[in-house]
């Protein structure tokens, strides 16, 4: 069966007022999608909006809270696609042994608050629909001081696989990006090229990738109807490396 095209889908993107969850929006929409972002600040709603030029709403909700994600879904209707790329989280990038164990468990936040997206937007999705959601390279390429974002990673990954056997026929797939120069990194001021770059030489790709590079794996696994269940690495070669 060919890939199905997202022309004229509904699609919804938590985490989608900066970063990657915004290239994806704006890849959906350039492919003919209605597509619905959503992020808490209103700065990254501004922002949004003004990148969106009317291709796409933007609206507030928090992946921690059901109720603005059901105002959201409601408003939606029926969900072809339901993305999460929230960061929802507080990583302590420390040593596990030097990290409290609140430090650590903030870090779980990132799951949590996938867990109710797809909760509360299963009754939404489309019989064919898929979720996708993000996780990253930390989940299997394992680094000191990175505990936190290694086992909520793997945790993404491992929920995905089995919420594809659980939503079955509703396809659930998990993109995972190396280290990617978005919003993310904007506390590192005018250090962060220079971060990146020392941060990226020893990839087999050295540099950082782009939103839209990990936007097209995201779109690759919303589109091909054979792929459940699967992590896509968007990494230039990071868990080789
Ligand atoms: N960039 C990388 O190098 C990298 C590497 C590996 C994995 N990842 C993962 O990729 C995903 C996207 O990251 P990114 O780099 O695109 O981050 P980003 O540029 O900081 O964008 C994150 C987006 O998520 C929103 N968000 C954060 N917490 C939220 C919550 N609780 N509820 C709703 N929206 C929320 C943000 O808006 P508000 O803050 O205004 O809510 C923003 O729209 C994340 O899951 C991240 O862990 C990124």
């Amino acid at each position: 069966m060919p890939s199905s095209s997202i022309k004229g889908k509904s699609v919804v993107i938590i985490g989608g007022t900066a970063g990657i969850g915004l290239a994806t929006a704006q890849a959906a929409a350039a492919a003919g999608a209605k597509v619905w972002v959503a992020g808490r600040s209103e700065s990254h709603i501004e922002k949004a909006k003004l990148a969106a030029q009317g291709a796409f709403e933007v609206r507030q909700a928090d992946t921690h809270d059901a109720e603005s994600l059901k105002a959201l879904f409601d408003e939606v209707g029926t969900i072809d696609h339901l993305v999460s790329a929230a960061v929802g989280g507080e990583r302590t990038l420390k040593p596990f042994l030097e990290q409290t164990e609140e430090q650590f468990k903030a870090a779980y936040d990132k799951l949590w608050g996938y867990a109710k997206v797809v909760r509360t937007g299963a009754p939404y999705l489309a019989t064919d629909g898929a979720v996708t959601l993000v996780s990253g390279s930390p989940a299997r390429k394992i680094r000191p001081a990175q505990s936190p974002l290694s086992c909520v990673g793997a945790s993404v990954e491992n929920l995905v696989r089995c919420l594809a056997v659980e939503m079955a026929p509703i396809r659930v797939n998990v993109v995972s990006p190396g280290t990617v120069d978005t919003a993310m990194f904007d506390a590192m001021g005018d250090a962060k090229e220079a971060n990146l770059a020392a941060m990226t030489t020893s990839h087999l790709i050295p540099r950082a990738g782009t939103s839209e590079e990990v936007a097209d794996g995201i779109l690759f696994v919303m589109q091909n109807r054979f792929v459940t269940g699967t992590t896509v690495d968007v990494d230039g070669g990071r868990i080789l490396s």
